[in-house]
């Protein structure tokens, strides 16, 4: 087992990170402070290991409840019958919740103990890779409201998150590359031990048990490492939004249908590279890199037809914008952002349009 420590103002907690990480913890002794547990467990997850829920479930002590998974149940109407729920069952300000499933159940989940009574305790077990190196560290939690996706939320930090990886056996190749995206990310912003892994291996071969336990314990330290200095996203922690501003975009002119949430980061960091490429940024070198190593993850050379106008647009409507102009995260050269970088909008409209034509 590995640990992680994230230091937080608001106060540390352990990622634990192991193949059998769940086995070797004492799960009674973690909630022995609390009233009341709930398990708050995706309903794929169930059906695929429900063994190990049922077992994870006795453990702590506690109850499960069901979630159906998929970004649309990820909202506040939902939340609130879980509230309802809640209160019917007797839970308190004592009691605790645990979330088990990918980002959605996650945010949801943390979303639900950030909000009940105030705030509950929350123990994190991410199931899909995104999950386990970026989605459960750093205490970000929301719901989806009908104007938009992660509108109503919270800052709120878990008591530790246990990432087991034997979860990761049952999840598809496609949301094994939604998770090597931001892997990428993180090597591309700053955590250059994971360009050699990810440069050795491919989609299938980086599944191996070791492989994947050293690239979630490099992957989540440097997320844990950007958190810890910047809890509430004031300055550092814009770097983790590289890709994402042009990503988004593109994922909301898409009405978040066609490309997945990884391929849209892929096209972003892209769009962004070739940014920092055209300001006199990044070098060519570095730029044919990027492309080879998101290549070599199968990403597809460009996004199905796009509209370049309309997602540049989208970005101007991105909540990192200051007073009406574009901001993006930008690279100096690999493993060197520079964030909160301003750039012309007929800049990033002529990379939009190259990339749709390529
Ligand atoms: N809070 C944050 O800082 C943060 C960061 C990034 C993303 N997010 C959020 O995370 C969410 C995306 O998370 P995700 O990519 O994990 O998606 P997800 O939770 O929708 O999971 C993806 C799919 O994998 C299935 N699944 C989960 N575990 C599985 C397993 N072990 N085996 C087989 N199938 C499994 C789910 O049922 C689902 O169909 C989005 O809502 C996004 O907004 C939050």
């Amino acid at each position: 087992m590995r640990y992680i420590t994230v230091r937080t103002r608001d106060g540390d907690y352990d990622i634990v990170l192991g193949r059998r990480a769940l086995d070797d913890m004492d799960l009674a002794q973690l909630s022995e402070q609390f009233d009341m547990v709930g398990c708050i467990v995706s309903e794929r997850v169930l059906a695929l290991h429900e063994d190990t829920v049922q077992k994870i479930a006795a453990r702590f002590g506690g109850k499960i409840y069901p979630m159906r998974d998929g970004e649309e149940n990820k909202n506040y109407l939902h939340a609130e019958r879980f509230f309802n729920l809640f209160l019917k069952e007797g839970f308190t300000r004592k009691s605790l919740l645990v979330g088990i499933g990918g980002g959605v159940v996650g945010d949801f989940s943390g979303f639900c103990a950030a909000a009940y009574m105030r705030g509950i305790a929350i123990i994190h077990i991410p199931t899909t890779l995104l999950a386990m190196v970026d989605s459960s560290i750093g205490g970000k939690v929301a719901v989806n409201i009908h104007a938009g996706k992660n509108i109503v939320g919270a800052f709120h930090q878990p008591q530790s998150v246990i990432a087991d990886t034997r979860f990761l056996h049952s999840l598809p190749v496609s949301e094994i590359q939604n998770g090597i995206a931001e892997t990428i990310k993180h090597a591309l912003i700053g955590e250059l031990r994971l360009i050699p892994i990810l440069n050795r291996h491919t989609l299938t071969s980086i599944r191996e048990d070791e492989v994947m336990e050293e690239l979630i314990f490099l992957s989540a330290s440097f997320k844990a490492a950007v958190v810890g200095q910047d809890v509430r996203e004031a300055e550092i922690r814009a770097i983790l939004n590289y890709g994402h501003t042009v990503g988004h975009a593109l994922e909301s002119w898409m009405h978040y249908k066609e490309i997945s949430h990884g391929e849209a980061v892929a096209w972003g960091m892209k769009a962004e590279a070739e940014i920092s490429r055209r300001m006199g940024f990044l070098s060519d070198t570095d730029a044919k890199h990027i492309h080879e190593l998101l290549a070599r993850y199968n990403f597809a050379e460009k996004p199905p037809a796009f509209d370049p106008a309309g997602v540049l647009e989208h970005m101007k409507f991105d909540k990192k914008n200051i007073k009406g102009s574009l901001r993006c995260v930008l690279l100096k050269k690999i493993g060197e952002p520079l964030y909160n970088i301003e750039v012309e909008a007929s800049l990033v409209f002529e990379v939009l349009k190259n990339m749709g034509e390529q």
